[in-house]
């Protein structure tokens, strides 16, 4: 009896301890401190875009050195790689997104936080403008401000290629109202199956989901989608489940190009046998409403009847980007985004203008890892800069005053510190490794292995690939919030209920 206690005490003690560190952190999130306001002294920094890139640089940036502003469509940050588990509802769509302005009330100066379009950049001017766009405008909803240096992180659109129909007919995968859509649709077209007197041809059409994209998007998505029939739609409709069909689309000869030959052998026979239907070489020429026209490996041209196609067929560049680069035509010829240099400045400009994530044209994927390192290295460069931007000021008062020994002594000293701090480092990209979920609890990853490659499936890299994301996720609550959110898909189930 006394062991028992004991080990009751202990265990009490350590989840009292457990919940109080909780409670500690999440009301340390909640309750922010004294900011700064914004000092005319300093310089305006604006940063365009709530995305990956910009979030990494707000995370990292120190305020205190400049007025911020930034300016996005979004007032919130979106965790991208766990959207397609928002579409079949395994995850509750604000778990994935973090409103930005819990990143910056916890900054050491404000940063103001501007929900609108940023419709042009004058890089000679140094201005932006921007427009309100939402559903509700005040009486202003478009004005221009200055900056002193701006971070263009816009990120990319949805590619169409300008194919007929994709625009019309299509759901995406790109932004949080894609995945909500999707998720509508889809039980849509099972509620609609389920219509008594639905012809069997009609039922075959109504639950055919057309994935088109064989990159790791349409990868995990189709995953995804088969999840939630295994798992939730064969128990709620179980008249119908026997007809969901979902084939996958891909033009090049395999999918998921990024990944070792072994991984992307293993997703196909993973594939397989989950009987979802995988279609190489084959390329999606038109969407109609109730089918796809497809240009088959044989060129020959087929017309397949379906319930929904989601478009996972890549990313192009948005007008703003392109409008700000054909301001540049010397320097920015590049048609894949904006070209910058090794210190992520834009070619062409002068140096007051930088880029990241998916609006460069770089050596690098357009990956979330890429736009964060990218973001966490500027936030340096940005604080190296506000150095040498001080020393240069106190540099200018020493010079335009009266000389005396110990004024040249420090203007030495600090054309020495300049130097130096002028020095800036170029950006050098650290790849973590490659994770695509696949389905059926199994996760694919190529991992840097000493001075090789690890190429691992199965569902011990599917709980790597949880474990992985839930620790990238920017926030505790985030990270409680997806936590939790597995744990009710694993008691009850996803939600069929269309909203
Ligand atoms: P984004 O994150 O797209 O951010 C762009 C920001 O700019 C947004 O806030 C947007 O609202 C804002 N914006 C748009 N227009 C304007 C405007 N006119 N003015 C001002 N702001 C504007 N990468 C990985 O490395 N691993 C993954 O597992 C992974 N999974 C993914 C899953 C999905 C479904 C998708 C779609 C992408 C995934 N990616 C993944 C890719 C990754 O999301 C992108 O590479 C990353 O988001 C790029 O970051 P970014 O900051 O450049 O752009
Ligand atoms: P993607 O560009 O990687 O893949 C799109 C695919 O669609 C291509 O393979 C292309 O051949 C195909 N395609 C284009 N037009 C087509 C047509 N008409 N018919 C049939 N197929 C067509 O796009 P995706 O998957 O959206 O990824 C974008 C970026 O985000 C990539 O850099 C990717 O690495 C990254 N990402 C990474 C993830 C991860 O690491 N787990 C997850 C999702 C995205």
């Amino acid at each position: 009896i006394k062991r028992f206690l004991q080990t009751l005490g202990g265990f009490t003690l350590l989840s009292a301890g457990t919940v109080a560190t909780f409670y500690y952190f999440a009301q340390k999130d909640r309750t922010p401190g004294h900011q700064l306001p914004h000092d005319p002294e300093k310089k305006t920094l604006v940063i365009l875009g709530s995305g990956w890139g910009a979030t990494s640089l707000l995370n990292s940036l120190d305020t205190s050195e400049y007025n911020v502003v930034l300016i996005s469509p979004r007032n919130y940050f979106l965790f991208t790689p766990l959207l397609p588990s928002v579409a079949v509802g395994t995850l509750n769509p604000r778990s994935i997104i973090q409103p930005t302005r819990y990143v910056t009330r916890h900054k050491a100066r404000q940063v103001a936080v501007i929900e609108a379009h940023a419709t042009s950049v004058d890089p000679v001017a140094k201005t932006v403008t921007f427009e309100d766009t939402s559903e509700i405008q005040g009486l202003v909803s478009l004005t221009t401000i200055n900056y002193d240096y701006l971070v263009f992180a816009v990120g990319a659109e949805v590619q169409t290629f300008n194919i007929p129909g994709v625009k019309e007919y299509a759901c995406f995968m790109k932004e949080l109202e894609d995945a909500e859509k999707m998720q509508r649709r889809f039980l849509d077209c099972l509620e609609s199956a389920a219509f008594p007197g639905q012809s069997q041809d009609e039922v075959d059409r109504l639950l055919h989901m057309v994935v088109v994209g064989g990159g790791p998007t349409g990868i995990e998505l189709s995953g995804e989608i088969h999840d939630f029939l295994e798992e939730d739609l064969r128990s709620w409709f179980p008249e119908l489940a026997n007809s969901v069909r979902i084939s996958l689309v891909e033009a090049l000869p395999s999918v998921l190009p990024m990944f070792s030959k072994r991984l992307i052998e293993y997703t196909e026979a993973q594939f397989k046998q989950a009987k979802i239907d995988i279609l190489t070489k084959t390329m999606v020429k038109e969407i109609k409403e109730k089918s796809v026209v497809l240009q088959m490996p044989d060129k020959s041209i087929v017309e397949v009847p379906c319930g929904m196609v989601v478009w996972a067929a890549g990313n192009t560049g948005r007008q703003v980007t392109r409008d700000l680069m054909s301001k540049l035509p010397e320097h920015q010829t590049n048609k894949r985004g904006i070209v910058v240099d090794d210190h992520l400045r834009m070619l062409g400009t002068d140096r007051t203008i930088f880029a990241l994530g998916d609006c460069t044209a770089t050596s690098y994927a357009p990956t979330a890892q890429v736009a964060s390192q990218e973001g966490a290295y500027l936030a340096r460069i940005l604080a190296q800069i506000a150095k040498a931007d001080n020393l240069e000021s106190r540099l200018h008062a020493l010079r335009s005053s009266p000389e005396t020994p110990e004024s040249k002594a420090e203007i030495t000293s600090i054309g020495r510190q300049l130097n130096r701090t002028r020095k800036l480092r170029p950006f050098e990209y650290s790849h973590q490794g490659s994770l695509a979920y696949i389905g059926s609890d199994k996760a694919i990853a190529d991992l840097p292995f000493f001075n090789g490659n690890l190429a691992t499936g199965g569902v011990a890299t599917f709980l790597f690939w949880r474990s992985a994301y839930l620790s990238t996720l920017f926030s505790l609550r985030n990270r409680t919030l997806v936590a939790t959110d597995w744990i009710k898909v694993k008691l009850f189930g996803r939600d069929v209920s269309r909203e």
